[in-house]
């Protein structure tokens, strides 16, 4: 007799198909992921995370890039560095993997309504951001002014590259800012790190603020954020990507008294007193 106690056990993989593939940049592609019965396999927030397996070759943790508002999948934009990273890239439409989840918070959806958004990113940092930031374009009215600082190092890294050409610049009360570290000959737009280009962009400082990237822009940025007058309280970042087994058991994730797997993956920047030098 089948036990259906492991049905709601979430240490146990469902079965996921991938239903598509998208090649972003060089080294990630966004995968589309839906169960075996056509449907999104879970319920989720913005800023959770899911647990993306394969059989006799591991298992990691990835951040949901779609936004909960979409119903039919989850999206996942995943950057080939290491075994399970490059497994996964060399998978097929229709193939199967193992999914778990939802793990860890969320970003704070409803305690920002009604503020103005600014969401800084570096590189594939804008995977989890874009969940919030479709989230806020499905709620329009929900949500004030929405400013997107993305960069990454050049302008054949950044990824998502529909929404930030062509989809987001259209939308309303949106302005969409992007930066490439070094000159290249396809970009005419601003070159320079991110933490600079923020502060040449001069943002009022009313603004809800977050942020996810390389330790060392958010480092960075938050440096140049204060110092034109955010407040910590303001501002939010996910540090998903220094989760390994995302349940509290492999001791990988600690950042000052914190586990990102327990406490976070998204906390408010006064609630941490330490960042990560490296994930
Ligand atoms: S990710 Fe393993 S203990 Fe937090």
């Amino acid at each position: 007799m089948g036990c259906s106690c492991h049905d709601n056990d979430p240490l146990i993989p469902k079965v996921a198909v991938i239903k598509e593939m998208r090649e972003d940049t060089h080294d990630v592609i966004t995968f589309k992921i839906i169960d075996k019965d056509g449907n999104r396999p879970f319920d989720f927030l913005p800023g959770q995370c899911a647990m993306l397996s394969i059989p006799m070759i591991g298992e990691a943790i990835f951040s949901i890039t779609s936004s909960p508002t979409e119903k039919e999948y989850i999206e996942c934009s995943i950057k080939r560095c290491g075994k399970v990273t490059d497994y996964l890239h060399e998978l097929e439409v229709g193939d199967e993997i193992g999914v778990r989840g939802p793990y860890g918070n969320n970003f704070p959806v409803e305690k920002i309504k009604q503020t103005d958004l600014l969401f800084i990113a570096g590189g594939i940092g804008l995977a989890p951001l874009r969940s919030v930031i479709n989230y806020a374009m499905d709620n329009r009215s929900d949500y004030g002014l929405i400013d997107i600082v993305y960069g990454a190092r050049t302008p054949n890294d950044l990824v998502h590259p529909k929404d930030i050409f062509e989809i987001w610049p259209k939308k309303l009360n949106t302005r969409v800012h992007l930066t490439v570290d070094i000159e290249h000959p396809d970009w005419s737009g601003a070159v320079g790190y991110v933490p600079t280009f923020v502060e040449a962009l001069a943002f009022d400082i009313n603004k809800t603020v977050l942020i996810c990237g390389p330790p060392i822009m958010i480092k960075y940025t938050l440096q140049v954020l204060e110092e034109i007058g955010f407040k910590k309280e303001q501002i939010y970042t996910t540090l998903e990507l220094k989760m390994k087994c995302g349940i509290g058991k492999c001791g990988r994730c600690n950042i000052g008294d914190k586990y990102v797997c327990k406490d976070g993956p998204v906390f408010r920047c006064d609630e941490i007193t330490e960042l990560p030098n490296e994930y």
